[in-house]
């Protein structure tokens, strides 16, 4: 039970994601008792709505059945102009009207990176947060800008007005239940601490693999692509915690401390980097018909600190692909023991598997049951979801009962966005001046093919 008295502004109130995440999580942890009865909502909007009026529109723009019931009495509707300050003022006295001194005060600015500068500049002069106010604190969603320049001049518009410790910065992907055992995994079992390291380990793929293709995102994935939409984030995010050093303590800063450490030492190897766009993405609506924006990217990359030298990592994500996984898979070097052996072992590897199914599984060899002498490669599998008590929390639930607690350990910090940046310009550069062929794909199959024959690893 957590007892904060909360209040969550959210501007954007009519976007995909308040409708489709933000409310659902809300009112799954109201429904929980994780937030507290006097917890309010305030949906800021331009339109014209009344509280009623908008609550209809979410429910029917759900179109799937939503138990809003537990949320209703919580939700107000306020309508506001971003771009008018006195609409802001009016904000804050209808704040200050149904809040006390204790009351944590999230602002929440679900919208297009077009909107932030200028809404958080508004927060900010408005007052509405004020810096070292600790209770009032500002949420964002990426993307942080559109490379290290852009998200430099975000951030620095931020400090002006705010702490670090009032900015919170969402990455989805660490809401994730896997992605938090990731840590769990790696340093609560005996078995892992003495092999996590390039003696041990052959190489690690990180994959974030899509059916879909861009729906109706056109707008802003054609200025983003795969590489700013899912690498600069998710993917990397994944990769400091399975390379990161074993953190001082598992507080916030000291893990961040550490990936931020891996990000410094993450280089790639250009010769592997495959960039792809899928066939008819030109033809989607709102795509330039030579649009060159990559909905594919695959490379392998190193982390050079003591621990990993040498190990690759192979990362890879994609639209209107084969299926939709996301999934981490840690491959084991051979056994010593194989040339006592007439016949091939297999590796050990250790699946840490996020959607669409939770779960871990690690590969051993075990003998074929039976009088034949034989090797089979099996698997301990366990799926999280089907041990799950309930369903399993949303990564958004997490993320905002995180923030009702203060609790900033799911969230980035300035330097790993700093650090992932410089990372993705770099690679952007080399395809523009090194002329990295855009490969147009009918299907997954060329694109691994493709991979194979460079690499030599199957995907
Ligand atoms: C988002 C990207 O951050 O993550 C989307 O902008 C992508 O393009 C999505 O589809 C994938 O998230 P998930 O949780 O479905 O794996």
């Amino acid at each position: 039970m957590n007892p904060t008295n909360t209040i969550i502004t959210i501007f954007g109130s009519t976007g995909d994601l308040t409708i489709r995440k933000l409310l659902p999580a809300i009112e799954k942890l109201l429904q929980e008792k994780l937030l507290d009865d006097r917890t309010k909502v305030i949906a800021v909007g331009r339109r014209d709505y009344t509280t009623e009026s908008y609550l209809s529109f979410v429910e029917k723009e759900l179109k799937v059945p939503f138990n809003t019931k537990a949320l209703i009495p919580h939700v107000t509707y306020f309508k506001l102009d971003v771009d008018n300050q006195k609409d802001y003022l009016s904000l804050k006295q209808y704040i200050a009207s149904i809040s006390n001194s204790d009351t944590r005060k999230i602002f929440y600015l679900a919208v297009g990176p077009e909107l932030l500068k200028g809404i958080a500049t508004n927060i900010g002069e408005s007052k509405l947060v004020e810096k070292e106010d600790l209770n009032a604190t500002i949420t964002f969603e990426k993307p942080f800008g559109s490379d290290l320049a852009s998200a430099k001049a975000i951030n620095a518009l931020l400090w002006q007005y705010f702490d670090e410790k009032q900015i919170y910065r969402i990455d989805h992907y660490l809401g994730k239940e896997m992605i938090q055992n990731i840590l769990t995994v790696r340093f609560a079992n005996k078995i892992f601490e003495s092999v996590w390291n390039n003696n041990t380990i052959k190489h690690v793929k990180i994959y974030a693999k899509e059916t879909d293709t861009i729906l109706s995102r056109a707008g802003y994935y054609d200025t983003s692509g795969a590489l700013k939409d899912m690498v600069q984030s998710h993917l990397l995010q994944m990769l400091s915690l399975v390379a990161m050093e074993v953190p001082r303590s598992y507080n916030s800063e000291d893990l961040k401390n550490e990936k931020v450490e891996v990000l410094r030492k993450l280089r790639y190897d250009r010769k592997s980097l495959v960039i792809g766009q899928y066939d008819g993405y030109q033809n989607e609506p709102n795509i330039a018909k030579d649009s060159k924006t990559e909905t594919f990217v695959f490379f392998k990359a190193f982390v050079d600190t003591p621990r990993f030298k040498g190990v690759p990592f192979y990362l890879l994500t994609g639209k209107a692909l084969e299926q939709k996984e996301s999934v981490i898979i840690i491959e084991f070097e051979e056994t010593s023991e194989q040339h006592k052996w007439d016949l091939p072992l297999f590796t050990n590897k250790l699946y840490i598997k996020i959607a669409p199914q939770d779960g871990i599984s690690l590969t051993l060899n075990s003998k074929v049951p039976g009088l034949r002498n034989a090797v089979e490669e099996v698997d301990l599998d366990y799926c999280v979801a089907c041990n799950a008590v309930g369903n399993l929390p949303e990564a958004y639930e997490k993320l905002i009962l995180d923030m009702t607690k203060h609790s900033k350990s799911l969230f980035t910090r300035w330097d790993e966005i700093e650090l992932s940046w410089q990372f993705i310009d770099q690679v952007k550069q080399d395809i523009v001046n090194k002329q990295i062929p855009l490969r147009i794909y009918k299907n997954h199959q060329e694109l691994y093919d493709l991979i194979y024959e460079m690499t030599g690893e199957s995907i």
